[in-house]
């Protein structure tokens, strides 16, 4: 089918089924275009849970549509894709996050989103990029285990010096490849120029940034600026919404490493067979959905 039919279908199909389309920041231009809702994994889990749609379409990657599932089990949640996965959500297993918090037995448990429902059931709190810093401050406890992101855990660690972070060894496997080498090449290139980047790139990188924050919190960040250029050190698929809501900005990529295969899997050809035949639809077993819940509703609560 032609790329206008499949979106005249789609939309149809939307209407007929009372169903609703949320994409992640980094999905392919025609896909954020047929969106109902394009944000951060913050954003996404707001909407899952307040939507009054029968059927979610997440076009993102599985943890999140898993968690757009625990925020409203009554929902039919489907991803269009489903090998469409995180790499850094599956370098913890809730197998191994047992033994780490037997070493650990009095520190807070704290699971970044990019996580797998089971591990979500065995923490005790959830964040994403653009709450971590603020909800780790807000927790009683003085040491934290953090899991799966170093990156975010070191990052987390250098603002909030008052608490002790012990991070599983996990990595993005697009935001690590990252080199503050570039950083260097680009300031020399670009002088002034505002370069941006999300905590999952490593501390060098992170270190030698101007800004810091979520892909949302990048996007408004740029949004409420008045420089005309930016260098962007997240993956590209932001480029799209930030070309579209500042026509008269520049971006650069940092780094042409910026790019999340597992965000580029899902085509409108895929939404529209999902949609169609609801099919790929995402399950929680029911004891691990209640305790993820707990951990993602303490995160919304707090954020
Ligand atoms: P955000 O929550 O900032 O959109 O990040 C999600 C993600 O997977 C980043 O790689
Ligand atoms: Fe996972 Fe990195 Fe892709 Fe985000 S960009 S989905 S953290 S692999």
């Amino acid at each position: 089918m032609e790329e206008q039919m499949l979106i005249e279908e789609i939309k149809k199909l939307k209407e007929e089924k009372n169903a609703i389309i949320l994409a992640h920041n980094y999905q392919i231009p025609e896909i954020q275009d047929i969106a109902d809702y394009v944000g951060d994994s913050l954003g996404l889990s707001r909407k899952a849970a307040d939507t009054d749609a029968d059927i979610i379409v997440f076009c993102g990657v599985h943890f999140m549509a898993e968690s757009a599932k625990i925020l409203s089990p009554n929902k039919k949640v489907l991803l269009p894709v489903l090998d469409a996965g995180c790499p850094m959500a599956d370098m913890i297993d809730a197998e191994q996050l047992k033994i780490f918090k037997k070493d650990y037995p009095n520190a807070a448990v704290v699971c970044y989103v990019n996580s797998s429902a089971k591990v979500k059931a065995e923490s005790d709190i959830c964040v994403t990029s653009s709450n971590a810093l603020k909800i780790i401050k807000s927790l009683d406890s003085e040491k934290i285990l953090f899991v799966p992101d170093q990156n975010l855990g070191s990052y987390i660690a250098s603002k909030a010096p008052e608490k002790e972070i012990i991070s599983w060894e996990g990595f993005c496997i697009t935001h690590h490849r990252v080199r503050h080498s570039e950083i260097d090449t680009v300031r020399k290139n670009k002088g002034e120029t505002k370069i941006l980047v999300h905590p999952e790139c490593n501390p060098a990188v992170v270190e030698k940034a101007d800004f810091v924050g979520s892909t949302s919190q990048i996007i408004e960040y740029i949004s409420s600026s008045d420089d005309k250029e930016f260098i962007i050190g997240t993956e590209m698929g932001i480029l799209h919404t930030l070309r579209k809501n500042n026509p008269g900005k520049k971006f650069y990529l940092l780094s042409p490493a910026l790019i999340c295969y597992n965000m580029k899997k899902t085509s409108l050809e895929d939404v529209y067979r999902a949609l169609k035949e609801e099919k790929n639809e995402i399950f929680v077993d029911k004891e691990v959905m209640d305790k993820a819940y707990k951990s993602l509703e303490r995160m919304l609560e707090l954020s």
